[in-house]
C-alpha cells in the first residue's frame, strides 16, 4: 500500500467520490498469491468488480473492516467479501470464493466522518456462510488481552490491499500489494493531522509510518494492519485513514487499534 491519506479527509474525498476510493498501498510490493490468506476484499453492491476496501477473515464466518466501509454513501449498498482473491479482478482465479454478508455491526461510536473525531471506525460482517479454510483461505488471531497494554510503538508491521498505486490511478492495484514499516508515536501521528483537528488521531489509532513514502490509499481502508509475533501473525490494526490527496507524501497512515476495541468484537461475535 502506499501511504494514503488522511483518511478520514482523506475518506470523506474518497468515499464520496467512488466505490473504488478508499484507502490503498503506495510504494510497497506486489504480494506473492496468498501471502495474506486473512485479506478479504469487501464488494458494496451487487456487480462490482474489483473490491471497494479491505477486511481481515478473524473467524470463519466474520469478517473485520472499517465503519466507514460498512456505511458507503450509496443507497442499499449488498456487500459480499471476496477470500483467497490475489488478482481481485479475475473472478474465475482459482481457490477464492465469494460470500454474501448476512449482517453488519459498526461500531456504536462511529456516526459518520466527525471533524474532530475518527472514533469507532470499525465494522464487523457476519457472513451467510463459513469460508471453505484452505492454503488461500485463513482467519487471522486477535491481540491477546495483556497487548491492550502495548502501544506497539517502532514494532515494524506489514499493511496490504487492493488500494491505488498511486493517487489519481483510476482502478485498484490488479493484484494485491503490501508494504512493511514502522509504527509511529501517536503523538507524530497527530501532527500530519492537525489540519483536521487536535483529536483527529488519538488512542484507539496506531499509525504506519510514512518513511520511503510507504502506506495505504484510497481503496486500503478497512484492511489489515499485521505484526509477526514469534508464534505467528496479530491483526492490530484495520485501516482508517491517510492523506489521500497525495497518497505519496510519506503521511502516516492511521488504522483504528483492534486493541482498543478487543471487547467490542468479542462481544459482538458471542451475541450473535
Ligand atoms: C483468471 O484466472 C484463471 C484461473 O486461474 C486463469 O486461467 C485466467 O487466465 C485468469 N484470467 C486473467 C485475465 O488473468
Ligand atoms: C468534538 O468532540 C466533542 C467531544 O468528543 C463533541 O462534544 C463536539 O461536538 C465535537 N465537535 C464537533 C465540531 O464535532
Ligand atoms: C472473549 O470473551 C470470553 C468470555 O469473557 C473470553 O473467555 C475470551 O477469552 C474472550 N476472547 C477474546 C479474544 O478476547
Amino acid at each position: 500500500m502506499r501511504t494514503a491519506v488522511v483518511l478520514v479527509g482523506v475518506v470523506a474525498a474518497l468515499i464520496g467520490a467512488a466505490s473504488a476510493n478508499m484507502v490503498k498501498i503506495v510504494g510497497g510490493n506486489e504480494a506473492y498469491p496468498h501471502q495474506f490468506p486473512w485479506q478479504a476484499g469487501v464488494r458494496i453492491h451487487l456487480d462490482e468488480e474489483g473490491a471497494s476496501c479491505g477486511g481481515s477473515l478473524i473467524a470463519e464466518d466474520w469478517v473485520l473492516t472499517a465503519a466507514h466501509c460498512a456505511e458507503p454513501p450509496i443507497e442499499q449498498p449488498r456487500f459480499s467479501v471476496v477470500l483467497g482473491a490475489h488478482h481481485i479482478f479475475n473472478n474465475t482465479e482459482e481457490g477464492r470464493v465469494t460470500i454474501d454478508v448476512d449482517k453488519v455491526f459498526v461500531h456504536p461510536l462511529w456516526k459518520g466522518q466527525k471533524p474532530n473525531s475518527t472514533a469507532g471506525d470499525i465494522a464487523l460482517f457476519k457472513l451467510k456462510q463459513k469460508a471453505p479454510l484452505s492454503a488461500s483461505i485463513q482467519t487471522i488471531r486477535l491481540p491477546r488481552e495483556e497487548q491492550k497494554r502495548d502501544s506497539f510503538w517502532r514494532k515494524t508491521v506489514t499493511i496490504s490491499g487492493w488500494g491505488l498505486e498511486r493517487t489519481g490511478d483510476k482502478t485498484n492495484a490488479p493484484v494485491l500489494r503490501y508494504a512493511i514499516n514502522k509504527i509511529v508515536s501517536n503523538l507524530y501521528c497527530k501532527l500530519f493531522y492537525l489540519f483536521k483537528s487536535f483529536n483527529f488521531v488519538g488512542d484507539q489509532n496506531v499509525c504506519f509510518s510514512g518513511w520511503g513514502w510507504k502506506g495505504g490509499c484510497n481503496g486500503d481502508s478497512g484492511g489489515p494492519m499485521v505484526l509477526y509475533e514469534d508464534d505467528g501473525p496479530t491483526l492490530i490494526g484495520v485501516a482508517s485513514f491517510a492523506f489521500v490527496y497525495a497518497c505519496n507524501l510519506g503521511f502516516p497512515t492511521a488504522y483504528t487499534r483492534t486493541t482498543t476495541y478487543l471487547d467490542w468484537i468479542n462481544e459482538t461475535i458471542q451475541k450473535h
